[in-house]
């Protein structure tokens, strides 16, 4: 698989199969993730996965907002919380904020570190599905995320068979415009 069939090919994924995402699997994904660009380097992004009675636990409390959400959690094999370390992405080393866009670079990272996860699932053969909707102090709680992290993204990973159409896309013409 080529970069562009890999980025033109994933989508995102809301149904699996009963087979388990093993550890070793995983960690593969992180290891080519870990290569996603970010600030200086500072690569914030950290990966907690919740597997059996935990992550019963973050579907029943954390997505309230969406059963949809709540209902893909629980029957996926995994779910993954992205968290990121805070005050790096964006920061100076006195703590002051680098650009006018404060500590809004944090999610930035963690939404190119979010793709390139979800791109090296896909050419690994597992599904995947960033949800954004879900109650970030619940997230807090059931994970026990310490005070130097934030939350994210919740990406629900796993095996599954075939592929779901593409939702349509904006043409390049409604997406570029020029300058000069
Ligand atoms: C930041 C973000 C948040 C999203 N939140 C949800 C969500 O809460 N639930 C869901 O089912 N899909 C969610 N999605 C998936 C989008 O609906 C999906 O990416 C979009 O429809 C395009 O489909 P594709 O990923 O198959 O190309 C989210 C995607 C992104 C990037």
């Amino acid at each position: 698989m080529d970069a562009i069939e890999c980025i033109k090919g994933r989508r995102s994924i809301r149904s699996f199969t009963d087979e388990p995402v093993s550890h070793e699997l995983l960690e593969e994904v992180i290891d080519v993730a870990r290569f996603a660009p970010s600030w200086k380097n500072t690569q914030i992004a950290r990966y907690i996965a919740v597997e059996g009675a935990k992550k019963e636990e973050v579907a029943a409390n954390c997505f309230k907002a969406w059963v949809g959400n709540e209902e893909m959690v629980r029957k996926a094999p995994m779910v993954i919380c992205l968290t990121y370390v805070k005050n790096r992405s964006g920061f100076e080393r006195d703590g002051s904020f680098s650009t006018s866009k404060e500590d809004r670079w944090q999610n930035f990272d963690a939404g190119i570190a979010a793709q390139t996860f979800c791109l090296a699932a896909h050419e690994k053969g597992l599904g995947t599905v960033i949800l954004g909707i879900f109650d970030e102090h619940e997230a807090e709680r059931v994970l026990e995320i310490p005070e130097d992290r934030g939350v994210a993204a919740f990406i629900v990973i796993g095996h599954h068979e075939g592929n779901p159409e593409a939702p349509k896309r904006k043409e390049v013409s409604d997406l570029v415009s020029y300058f000069s």
